[in-house]
């Protein structure tokens, strides 16, 4: 049964999801160790606007919940922010009840929500500067946030209250039955806020760049920013626009991290040599290593995301590399990073392609290939090994 709804402030309220099990979300492409929540508001002015839902899953849950909350009937405004389903997903059981009710959303979400739904709802499209009264001297004002991360993304702020809703953006996969950003583990909600930023925004910094400074610029009072996934932050909530503007800014930390897949482990000899080495040279380094056959996607991408160089390992197989590094360099590809070096390693029993490989899949997916990397004929022996420490310490320097 759905938790009963909570007070964010005055008379808006929390009536969404909280999600303990979710373990992968967007299918199987984002893990999520530490569940998540659908937040959805309520706002109960002289008018009664409902902003945005939850996933499909919970939707009779949802329904069911609101409607011991508040008469269905007495909604009057639907506001989605965004299209997706974990916070559209809970439409069309909702419209059943009130299937006139106004829904309030960019020409891009009616695309989105039509696409998905099939249904022909009273749509009411908005654009960045748009209100909507609430009565009671209170206002919704519309802001377009087109790719944040999807065309038809917006947030939504509640003046008097001087709440932005402000959808994905600023949101954090993270469970829990506290509402606000000063209630939980900080190192949980820092964690969380950062890999959700490195593996669902970062292709979208040049944007988010341009659209911090037009929101700063707005001069809006803030006294909140409720997202809608995990916390509302209230205490200090510039605090995740400022952390926003950093790591939309070619962001990177003093670390080096090293990522490879191996079959006898020859290149994981190496990629520890080559650890050692860096140490050895730059001990302020920060140095990391993952074998990608073992760890998490986007725990490795989060690790990617605050390096300033990514040392890629592969041993040769049919004239290439293991798949697990081709996927994985394309997958980084797709993350359009900025700023970051690369080098290669690995070794080899007979033709020794990898390391090219690697060399020409980093150059192609953005990043500075420093050197022509390091590879080694069969399993690294003391000389080899002794070679890759070195190799380590030259890429310290970078
Ligand atoms: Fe883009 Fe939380 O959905």
């Amino acid at each position: 049964m759905l938790a009963l709804k909570k007070l964010v402030k005055n008379n808006v309220y929390w009536v969404g999801k909280v999600d303990w099990e979710l373990q992968k979300f967007h299918g199987n492409e984002y893990s999520t160790h530490k569940g998540s929540t659908y937040n959805s508001y309520l706002i109960q002015e002289e008018k009664i606007a409902l902003i945005d839902t939850v996933w499909a899953p919970f939707a009779e849950e949802f329904v069911a919940n609101l409607a011991r909350e508040i008469d269905l009937q007495k909604i009057d405004y639907i506001i989605a922010n965004h299209g997706e389903i974990d916070h559209s997903g809970a439409l069309p059981a909702l419209m059943k009840h009130i299937p006139d009710k106004p829904i309030y959303c960019t020409a891009n979400a009616v695309k989105s929500l039509k696409g998905q739904f099939h249904q022909d709802w009273n749509f009411q499209v908005v654009k960045t500067g748009d209100t909507l009264a609430l009565g009671n001297g209170k206002e919704l004002v519309f802001v377009a946030m087109p790719m944040l991360h999807w065309p038809d993304s917006m947030a939504t702020y509640l003046t008097g209250d001087h709440i932005l809703f402000s959808n994905d953006a600023f949101g954090q996969h993270l469970a829990t039955e506290k509402l606000f950003n000063d209630q939980v583990d900080q190192c949980d909600l820092y964690n969380e806020s950062l890999k959700y930023y490195a593996n669902i925004l970062t292709p979208f910094s040049a944007v988010l760049r341009k659209k911090l400074t037009e929101i700063t610029a707005l001069n809006l009072p803030l006294e909140m920013i409720a997202t809608s996934h995990g916390v509302v932050w209230r205490d200090n909530p510039l605090q995740i626009i400022e952390k926003y503007a950093q790591w939309a800014d070619d962001y990177q930390e003093n670390q080096i991290t090293i990522i490879y897949d191996t079959m006898w482990n020859g290149t994981k000899i190496l990629a520890e040599k080559i650890a050692a080495g860096i140490t050895l040279a730059a001990p302020e380094v920060v140095v990391k290593i993952y074998n990608l056959a073992k760890r998490d996607v986007n725990d490795m991408i989060t690790e990617v995301f605050k390096s300033k160089a990514v040392i890629i390992g592969s041993p040769t197989v049919a004239n290439s590399v293991l798949h697990s590094v081709a996927g994985f360099i394309h997958l980084m590809k797709g993350f359009k990073f900025k700023g970051k070096k690369a080098a290669a390693f690995g070794c080899y029993g007979w033709s020794g392609e990898a390391v090219k490989v690697i060399n020409e899949l980093l150059a192609d997916a953005g990043f500075e290939v420093v050197n022509d990397g390091y590879r080694n004929q069969w399993n690294p022996a003391a000389a080899a090994q002794e070679a890759a420490v070195d190799f380590g310490k030259e890429l310290a320097k970078i």
